[in-house]
């Protein structure tokens, strides 16, 4: 996506070989209009699937994620990391294992917000080892929902976790692909994947 990988080389800055700061437009401060545009992107990709809901993980996901589920005009479901007080009923619950803070979080879903006949777009900001992703899924075949694609906003290609989620059958679609961050440098896949 053109004004996304503009903003990415104009604005992203890279703090190691693994690692890439987007704060000015998407992880702290967020660009409204590029995520509209992000939006209606993923919006045009995945309207065919009938899409029931988006899901996302708190909380860089969010921004991207509302505007997708405003496109689809479908609501937004965002798995939280801590089970708020409110979330007293039953939770569909998994665990994400992050390779970069060497930690596991659970997630956490309410049963009652996500059920059999529900068709999933799963949308986050990141994918680098894919573990957010595959809790994601793990969530909706609880809920033996459908998991209709997967949308990532900035993908770290040199990691595993495209390559890990198509794989296993999921169509991804990435708007921006980095191949290496390597010599302080941004070096982008430039065409879109979509598997
Ligand atoms: P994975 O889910 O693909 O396996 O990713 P990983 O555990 O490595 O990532 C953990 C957190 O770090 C995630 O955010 C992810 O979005 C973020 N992250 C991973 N690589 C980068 C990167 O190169 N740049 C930036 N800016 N973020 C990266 P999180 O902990 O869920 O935080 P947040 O969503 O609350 O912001």
């Amino acid at each position: 996506m053109r004004e996304l990988i503009e903003k990415i080389m104009e604005e992203g800055e890279v703090l190691s070989e693994h690692v890439l700061k987007v704060d000015r437009f998407l992880n702290h401060q967020v660009d409204p209009q590029l995520m509209k545009k992000i939006g209606e992107h993923f919006a045009d990709e995945f309207r065919h699937e009938r899409i029931t809901k988006v899901l996302t993980l708190e909380s860089s996901g969010i921004s991207p994620a509302l505007m997708t589920a405003y496109e689809l005009n479908v609501p937004l479901l965002v798995a939280r990391k801590r089970k708020p007080v409110t979330l007293s009923e039953n939770t569909y619950k998994a665990s994400v294992y992050s390779f970069t803070k060497r930690e596991e979080t659970e997630i956490f879903v309410s049963q009652t917000l996500l059920d059999c006949e529900d068709r999933v777009l799963i949308i986050d900001d990141f994918l680098a080892n894919g573990q957010a992703a595959l809790g994601l899924t793990d969530i909706v075949a609880q809920a033996k929902a459908h998991v209709a694609g997967i949308g990532i906003v900035i993908e770290k290609a040199f990691q595993g976790g495209g390559q890990l989620l198509r794989s296993r059958g999921y169509r991804v679609v990435s708007l921006a692909r980095i191949a290496s961050l390597q010599d302080g440098t941004v070096k982008l896949i430039e065409e879109v994947m979509c598997e």
